[in-house]
């Protein structure tokens, strides 16, 4: 029997598609669960083997990410914080090698044992360096196994750390000099993918070595301001159901919403208008997720119902967790944009206008 999960890997959640996919016939790269183009109908949909779209962009985004596994390059997707690098990793992973567990979530307390081999203490003082003491990283049971390894946040490891991938991207191999002639030997399908975000620690602190290693992918925020809204939708109404909630979910915030978000991210709004940009992101993630916070405000508490109320609240918290000065630019936003709708008739917008008093 299954217990439930709050967040089912996509291993489970997908696990229907995936042995759909499994069974298309053609030919794979070897050790891949897969051929490459039915990785990509994985990762954008396919309706006729009835496949869910999950990452909405660029078919050909997707498809360089996969060529470049397919070729055993290693991949470093790069971009904006919630543009769902990791996600795409995860499913390029779970459907390449059937896992998207080998991870290691990379930090400025990531050693370089996590990247490449540690020891059982306590079998080492017993016998002394020995094979069963040695404890394999993800990235060294994925050499072993012929799986996906998946490195989160890349650039925030000491660069030295991040070094320790050289050997292991160059050579295919893992030297244990403890063990003497001792090597791990990367079996086919090897590869790793690994995600940076733009604003941490960028990756020009990268070894030239290591960069030239990975091919670089961007991965942009959506561009397609319906497909946005449609995700953001989406992943409302899932909230919902996971929250035991009704799962109606008020298309009128989130558009409402989703326009704010993006009208801020770009700089423009959708009429035309110049926008002062806060310099903080604005991330569909983010807005996946106050727009879910609404949503179940307006399901439990009765006085919340009215969802266009809370967004003016919830969007100065997304706006100043960087600098408080975007607290200014929100404000002149409302001075602007959202007056002039206000003033040309549109209701939604007059709301908002009447709720400035929140951002002071
Ligand atoms: N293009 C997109 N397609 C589908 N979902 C998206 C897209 N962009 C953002 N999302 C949503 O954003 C969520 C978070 O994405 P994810 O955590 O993978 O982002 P990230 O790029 O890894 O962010 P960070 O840099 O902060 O780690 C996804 O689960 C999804 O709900
Ligand atoms: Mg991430």
């Amino acid at each position: 029997m299954t217990t439930k999960q709050q967040v089912p890997p996509p291993e489970t959640r997908w696990a229907d598609e995936l042995a759909r996919l499994a069974e298309e016939p053609g030919a794979r790269p070897p050790g891949w669960k897969m051929t490459p183009a039915a990785v990509v109908s994985f990762i954008v949909g396919n309706d006729r083997l009835k496949i869910t779209r999950k990452f909405v962009g660029d078919v050909s985004l997707i498809e360089r990410c996969v060529i470049t596994l397919a070729g055993e390059r290693a991949l470093l997707l790069v971009g904006e914080p919630g543009t769902a690098k990791s996600m795409l990793s995860e499913l390029l992973s779970v459907a390449i090698c059937g896992t998207s567990g080998l991870t290691v979530q990379g930090s400025a307390g990531t050693t370089e044992d996590q990247l490449r081999y540690g020891w059982n203490y306590a079998q080492l003082l017993a016998q002394g360096p020995s094979e069963a003491a040695l404890v394999d990283s993800p990235v060294l049971a994925a050499m072993r196994t012929g799986r996906v390894a998946r490195i989160e946040e890349i650039t925030r490891c000491l660069p030295e750390v991040q070094d320790g991938l050289v050997s292991v991207l160059s050579e295919r191999r893992l030297v244990v000099p403890e063990l003497g002639e001792y090597a791990v030997h990367a079996a086919p399908g090897f590869c790793v993918i690994a995600t940076a975000n733009l604003r941490d620690r960028g990756v020009t602190e990268m070894s030239a070595a290591l960069k030239r290693r990975f091919n670089f992918e961007a991965v942009e925020p959506i561009d397609d301001a319906d497909a946005e809204i449609a995700l953001v939708a989406e992943r409302t109404r899932q909230a919902l159901i996971a929250a035991g909630a009704p799962e109606t979910v008020d298309q009128v915030v989130v558009e409402t919403l989703v326009t704010a978000f993006r009208d801020l991210r770009l700089g423009l709004s959708r009429e035309g208008w110049s926008v002062e940009k806060p310099s903080t992101v604005l991330s569909t993630a983010e807005a996946v997720a106050i727009s879910g916070s609404i949503a179940l405000a307006g399901a439990f508490f009765p006085h919340a119902r009215d969802g266009i109320r809370l967004i003016p609240g919830q969007l100065l918290g997304a706006v100043r967790k960087d600098d408080p000065d975007d607290g200014a630019r929100l404000l002149a936003y409302w001075d602007s944009v959202v007056k002039r709708r206000a003033a040309e008739g549109n209701h939604t917008w007059a709301q908002l206008w009447d709720q400035r008093g929140v951002l002071q």
